[in-house]
């Protein structure tokens, strides 16, 4: 795209697009095919002042693949791919730890796309890391034991409060129904770069396949905090339409909810993945 800048702003990952209009590139699959590019590049890519409609954004996330539904969250009407985050002091977030979404299901999704509508005044920044940094720099032996390593993952582990609420079970019903446990590689190559990546996450991993509980507990531990190294990570200060595009292959992501009693209001979509390997 002609004119358009684009610049790191982290060691392991991200960056800054500026001098864009992303409502002018909606029709051109070519402009978005870059954007992809860019967000496989460095993971996860940021834009300021974008101020898409919801019908926009849902149209500009369509280039990146077939949408999905998520029931844990409410749709936006005249958008039903666009799901609303929203955090309030009555209703704070649901997602407190490091995660790529939505790894329970057997094709997690590819990538997501964030979009800010209503940002609190201090705090409610997100951070992503690199999990493919994070496996670069393993030892030779620990990556010769990860490598083969199966895990478990389940939506019932990740979204335990929920279903805990009145009418949690009954609400989600489908959705549990719809993912039972999966087993996914705990090392998973980017299908696109072809680069290793750490794939567990203490939101929805259980377990690893085939080791004691304390083995795996121990070994997810480490490497929960190994990835969330500070030099592994970026960390974005949003501001009302800013968007972010993360490639959940190589990432992982944690909102900082250090918001509290302001209110946060966010619109995402996802973008559904292959089967990791
Ligand atoms: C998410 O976990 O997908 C949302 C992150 C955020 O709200 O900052």
């Amino acid at each position: 795209m002609k004119d358009v800048s684009i610049r790191k702003v982290g060691g392991a990952l991200g960056a800054l697009v500026e001098d864009v209009d992303l409502t002018r590139i909606l029709a051109s699959a070519e402009a978005v095919a870059e954007v992809r590019h860019w967000v496989v590049e460095h993971q996860v890519v940021f834009f300021r002042e974008q101020p898409l409609t919801p019908a926009q954004f849902q149209q500009l996330a369509e280039h990146f693949g077939q949408v999905m539904d998520h029931r844990a969250y409410g749709a936006v009407p005249e958008a039903p791919a666009v799901q609303v985050l929203h955090s309030t002091a009555d209703v704070p977030s649901k997602v407190e730890l490091w995660h790529s979404d939505m790894t329970f299901s057997a094709t997690p999704p590819s990538f997501t796309l964030l979009h800010g509508q209503i940002i609190p005044a201090y705090g409610g920044d997100t951070l992503w890391a690199s999990a493919l940094a994070a496996y670069d720099s393993l030892s030779a032996p620990m990556k010769e034991l990860l490598d083969p390593l199966q895990a478990g993952h389940d939506f019932s582990y990740g979204f335990k409060e929920s279903l805990a609420e009145p009418g949690g079970v009954e609400r989600l019903a489908d959705m549990v129904a719809e993912n039972p446990p999966v087993v996914h590689p705990l090392i998973r190559t980017h299908p696109e770069s072809q680069r290793k990546g750490i794939y567990v996450n203490p939101l929805f991993t259980t377990h690893i396949e085939g080791l004691s509980k304390l083995e795996s507990n121990s070994l997810l531990s480490f490497l929960y905090e190994h990835i969330r190294t500070a030099e592994f990570t970026v960390r974005l200060a949003w501001q009302p339409y800013t968007l972010a595009i993360w490639d959940n292959r190589s990432t992982q992501h944690k909102p900082v909810n250090d918001f509290f009693p302001q209110e946060r209001l966010m619109h995402r979509v996802t973008i559904t993945g292959d089967k990791p390997a």
